[in-house]
């Protein structure tokens, strides 16, 4: 795989006014979410409720891409086509979320480090003939008294390196995901300065392992004050704060960076992506890699009706990938 195919491919996926949906949640985390809307969490509804996802009338208007779980990237909509047809046929880019989730980092009490490297090459091997195009790798980094130490980030920036290496040489777009948590009462300061190391280390950690920067995507959290912080931000801080955090860690030969929404509400994660883009040059495109900010609405409306509420629940789909579109462009009013 040459680099110019995948940097072609990491382009398309930050291409103006577009984002990426994540709908890569695995097993375990689609029955929170099926729990919490009294979905049992079958096969089959799964299945339906992805197709219901991926079906969206003129979803690709405004979603480049959709990160999906092992799972889903092996089915078919009901009649039959398999969801890659669907999507590429949509000009949406099927992705592949390839890691094993998280593990407690052993010696180091309340910090996790992200599995899945041992058979991670034939497993990409198998996903790139399956039809995905990237993958996506999530290292978590927890803020708390002491931590995180710079043990757990080296820990993540490493793995993060090796599965990024990985996917270059079977021919897949690394999107590089280290997720810095929002739970705590930590404020925006302490979170800038997390963020901040957490990007130089992962960005020295794929120079040291040969990563090509043009054929990757940096999907990354906002620099928020932890959830339970006395004092929140205001939409313009987290936007100055989290546009002035990137230029200071991220090279500029990097295609494009998408922001995951971490647990903000809907609303927030659409204005905080509006407002950066409205705070003027930036060396790369910034867009959207929503789970949560997403679906959740969406998730409701299927579940009270799962086959007669279909439209509906699509109408909100691409209305939220609408809003989040017009705010990758800066363009968004609410
Ligand atoms: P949220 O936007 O719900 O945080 O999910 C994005 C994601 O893919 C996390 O890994």
């Amino acid at each position: 795989m040459s680099i110019e195919q995948l940097a072609e491919t990491a382009q398309a996926m930050v291409a103006a006014g577009k984002g990426i949906i994540a709908i890569d949640e695995s097993t375990g985390t689609i029955k929170k979410r099926f729990d919490s809307v009294n979905v049992e969490s079958t096969e089959e509804n799964r299945r339906a409720y992805r197709e219901m996802l991926l079906t969206t009338p003129k979803l690709g208007e405004y979603i480049s891409g959709a990160i999906l779980f092992d799972e889903t990237l092996r089915q078919s909509t009901k009649d039959g086509v398999p969801f890659t047809k669907i999507m590429n046929d949509a000009g949406i880019i099927p992705g592949i979320k390839v890691d094993k989730g998280t593990h407690p980092l052993a010696g180091f009490p309340d910090e996790v480090v992200t599995e899945g490297l041992d058979g991670l090459r034939a497993r990409l091997e198998e996903y790139y003939k399956l039809g995905a195009r990237f993958a996506k790798w999530r290292a978590v980094i927890r803020i708390g008294e002491d931590i995180p130490t710079g043990t757990c980030i080296d820990a993540n920036a490493h793995a993060l390196a090796r599965y990024a290496a990985l996917c270059q040489e079977q021919g897949l777009v690394p999107m590089v995901e280290p997720e810095i948590l929002l739970d705590g009462d930590h404020d925006i300061d302490t979170c800038y300065e997390v963020t901040e190391v957490v990007l130089r280390t992962l960005f020295s950690a794929l120079y040291e392992h040969n990563v090509m920067l043009e054929g990757t995507i940096l999907k990354v959290s906002m620099v928020l004050p932890g959830k339970d912080a006395e004092e929140q931000a205001s939409i313009e801080e987290v936007a100055a704060a989290t546009l002035h955090c990137l230029k200071a860690s991220v090279p500029a030969t990097l295609p494009g960076i998408v922001f995951l929404s971490g647990g903000q509400s809907d609303e927030d994660a659409t204005a905080h992506l509006d407002a950066m883009n409205r705070m003027g040059e930036k060396p790369w495109p910034l867009s959207f890699s929503y789970g949560r900010a997403m679906q959740s609405a969406a998730l409701k409306i299927w579940a009270e009706d799962m086959t007669g509420n279909v439209a509906k629940a699509q109408e909100t789909v691409y209305a939220r990938a609408r809003e989040n579109g017009l705010a990758a462009l800066g363009e968004w009013s609410k």
